[in-house]
């Protein structure tokens, strides 16, 4: 097996957990990881459920074992985390950390000479969803795109802005919720509504990633028949400002973002 498929995580919490299950479910026994002690009940979880998972005795064990090593605490944990560690010049550093720049990642790593950052979704458990990827390690690219679609980052300054489109996840349920609850008041059995609303999103959404250059707005057209009713529903949303409304969020979301942290 390759240096790079000896995979280290320090930080085993709810990315890191979604990533190794991700990894193991496409991988199998074609990769190794090694997992940091903390969490301890997640690791051990993982350690018990999972062939290709050891728990290590410690963060320094990580990376004595790795060739790949996934940087998976929150950004206010990282100086505790890695501080005192001997990283290498060969091992290969992928940051999952939010907003802390490939430089900062790379000073910290001192020697390690290839850095990136790495921001997947939850949903890479399962082998769906976005994962960003900056910059292009062929390495990384090779073992990560097996777990969703893979996005190289032109730069840092993109991910920042795929990271307030991620924003809006919790919108999309809110709006699941509220058709359900619409058709439950119709008098249909609420888990109908919910399986149907649910369903017919996950369709919709597969119809969209399956369409490859089509652009959402042909998409829009080929749903939806002249002056029928899903052209009557989308036009009205238009007219009340309902699509201008989710750029005001993400313009809000990106505001947010720039502003310097509190002190
Ligand atoms: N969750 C997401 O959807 C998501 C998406 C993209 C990127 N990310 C990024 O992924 C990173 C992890 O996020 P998360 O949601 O997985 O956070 P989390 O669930 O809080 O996990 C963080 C983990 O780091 C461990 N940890 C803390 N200090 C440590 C140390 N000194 N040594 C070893 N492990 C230590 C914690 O263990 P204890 O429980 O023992 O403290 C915990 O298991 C963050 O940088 C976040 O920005 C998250």
């Amino acid at each position: 097996m390759t240096a790079v498929r000896q995979i280290g995580f320090i930080g085993v919490g709810t990315m890191a957990a979604a990533l190794v299950r991700g990894l193991a479910a496409r991988h199998g026994g074609g990769i190794a990881i090694h997992l940091s002690p903390r969490s301890e009940a997640l690791s051990r979880t993982l350690a018990a459920e999972l062939p290709e998972v050891v728990r290590a005795d410690s963060n320094a064990d990580v990376l004595a074992r790795s060739g790949m090593v996934v940087i998976a605490v929150r950004p206010q944990e990282l100086d505790a985390a890695l501080s005192g560690l001997s990283f290498r010049p060969d091992h290969l550093v992928v940051s999952l950390a939010a907003t802390v720049p490939v430089a900062e990642i790379a000073r910290i790593a001192a020697p390690a000479e290839r850095v990136c950052r790495l921001t997947p979704l939850p949903a890479v458990a399962r082998g769906r969803g976005p994962i960003v990827l900056y910059p292009r390690l062929p390495d990384v690219a090779e073992i990560f795109q097996e777990l969703g679609d893979l996005i190289v980052a032109e730069d840092e300054a993109a991910i920042m802005g795929f990271g307030c489109a991620s924003a809006l996840m919790s919108t999309f349920f809110e709006t699941q919720g509220r058709i359900a609850g619409w058709l439950a008041r119709q008098g249909v059995p609420a888990a109908q509504a919910s399986l149907y609303v649910r369903s017919m999103q996950d369709a919709l959404a597969g119809t969209g990633l399956a369409a490859g250059e089509r652009s959402a707005s042909e998409l829009a057209t080929a749903h939806e028949t002249p002056r029928g009713l899903n052209e009557r529903a989308r036009l009205l949303l238009q007219a009340a400002g309902h699509f201008d409304l989710l750029d005001r969020a993400l313009d809000d979301i990106a505001g947010q973002a720039l502003r310097p942290p509190a002190k």
